[in-house]
């Protein structure tokens, strides 16, 4: 099977069977000759999904059907973004890959799409919205989301950034210290770059040469706003804190490292998920309760018993479009909306087991104000008991930022 094949094989699953790409890559991935190049052909297709679906519908007279959509996007890529692929190659591979998946009949019609596609991309949108909208390959109805909050000029500056290579690392500290563990990766000649915000944290270029210290559990890596949302809890010694959705349990780790005596219980609804709170645990050699729970639903017996409350709830995800780039697929206004019942629900059942004078954290990592400033608006309302202590939305800067939320409210002393 040629390797494009495998990348026809994985977007299928993806567009047609709505799996998400990093599952679908890693169950695929062995099948492939050179992983590195399906790796980057199946993102790339799936990064600029908007502005190939917006090419497709300005190159076609009428929809093609789906299989025919998700070769023209492999062909857009292989021209736009695989250097080493020239153009007369990328369409010839195409138009093969067309007759190897037996859809001979289209290969004439991918073809001629493809080769017009080389000689000229199709004009973009004049209106301001809609091209940023093609430009950035994100869905009109968020751009212009965006745009009513953030304003243009910021929407632009975010959704155009050049996306972060580095990976965000953080010192084991109940292990070893940053001095000892940037001396070994500069030895192994891992390029390091100081966090200036974070005393125990730096980012690393190459992070699978520091694949050792990551096993041993001497670091870890955790992104540069998971820990920022660590730090807004606040939490110290002796606290009894609730990570209510902890997988893979990036935070419920970081809080039972964070001072001496905390005890965390950590939740999840999915069973499969709660091993990855385990494992985590147990190479960073910390001690977490792991539960399995369904956080929509109330549980008398946590009622008032925790000095911090952590909702890290589901979301829609559009924060870290630039590490998912299939984010966007399949989510729209309704999708939003049910989400957001969700987490109203995970952030009311919380509160009620935050002790008096305890705190509730409650984060996402979209930029949605319907699934963040919204749903805290709401729940304030509805519980008088708590006040806002502090609200922030991280916009992607380019420079290790992901699109995050944090809202920290306190419960009143009794
Ligand atoms: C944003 S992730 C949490 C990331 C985690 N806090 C960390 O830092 O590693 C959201 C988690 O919520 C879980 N989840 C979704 N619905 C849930 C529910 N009803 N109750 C509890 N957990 C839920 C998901 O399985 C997922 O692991």
């Amino acid at each position: 099977m040629s390797d494009l094949k495998v990348c026809y094989n994985i977007l299928s699953q993806v567009y047609k069977q709505q799996a998400y790409g990093s599952i679908s890559l890693t169950g695929k991935l062995g099948e492939a000759e050179n992983r590195d190049f399906v790796t980057r052909l199946v993102y790339g297709v799936l990064q600029n999904d908007v502005k190939y679906d917006y090419y497709i519908g300005r190159m076609t007279a009428k929809k093609p059907q789906n299989s025919a959509i998700i070769l023209l996007k492999i062909g857009m890529y292989c021209i736009e973004g695989m250097d080493s692929m020239p153009d007369y190659a990328a369409v010839n591979n195409v138009v093969e890959l067309t007759k190897e998946i037996g859809k001979q009949g289209s290969s004439g019609f991918i073809n001629g799409v493809l080769k017009a596609f080389c000689r000229q991309r199709p004009a973009l949108p004049t209106e301001a919205s809609q091209r940023l909208s093609v430009e950035a390959s994100v869905p009109l109805w968020i751009v212009k989301n965006y745009i009513r909050r953030f304003g243009a000029e910021k929407t632009r500056e975010f959704l155009t950034c050049a996306p972060f290579e580095l990976e965000h690392a953080r010192v084991n500290l109940l292990r070893t210290d940053k001095e000892k563990v940037l001396a070994k990766l500069v030895a192994a000649g891992v390029d390091c770059i100081d966090d200036p915000r974070n005393a125990d944290c730096f980012f690393v270029r190459n992070c699978q040469k520091s694949r050792q210290l990551f096993d041993a559990g001497e670091i870890t890596f955790q992104s540069l706003t998971s820990v920022e949302c660590c730090k807004t809890a606040e939490v110290r010694s002796g606290d009894n804190v609730l990570d209510m959705c902890a997988a893979p349990g990036g935070k419920s780790v970081y809080f039972a490292g964070a001072a001496d005596g905390v005890k965390v219980l950590s939740c999840d609804v999915y069973h499969h998920r709660l091993e990855l709170i385990q494992q985590y645990a147990r190479r960073m050699g910390v001690r977490l309760d792991v539960r399995l729970m369904d956080a929509t639903v109330y549980n008398k017996a946590l009622e008032s018993a925790y000095d911090v409350v952590l909702c890290d709830v589901p979301c829609s995800g559009f924060g870290v479009a630039a590490k998912k780039p299939d984010v966007y697929l399949f989510k729209d206004k309704d999708k939003i909306f049910s989400l957001t019942q969700t987490q109203s629900r995970i952030l009311e059942n919380g509160a009620r087991y935050v002790k008096a004078g305890g705190t509730i954290v409650y984060s996402t990592c979209t930029l949605m104000k319907e699934e963040n400033e919204d749903i805290v608006k709401k729940f304030l309302k509805s519980d008088r008991r708590f006040t806002l202590e502090s609200q922030h939305t991280y916009l992607p800067d380019g420079k290790g930022t992901d699109g995050f939320f944090v809202a920290k409210m306190r419960r009143e002393k009794a």
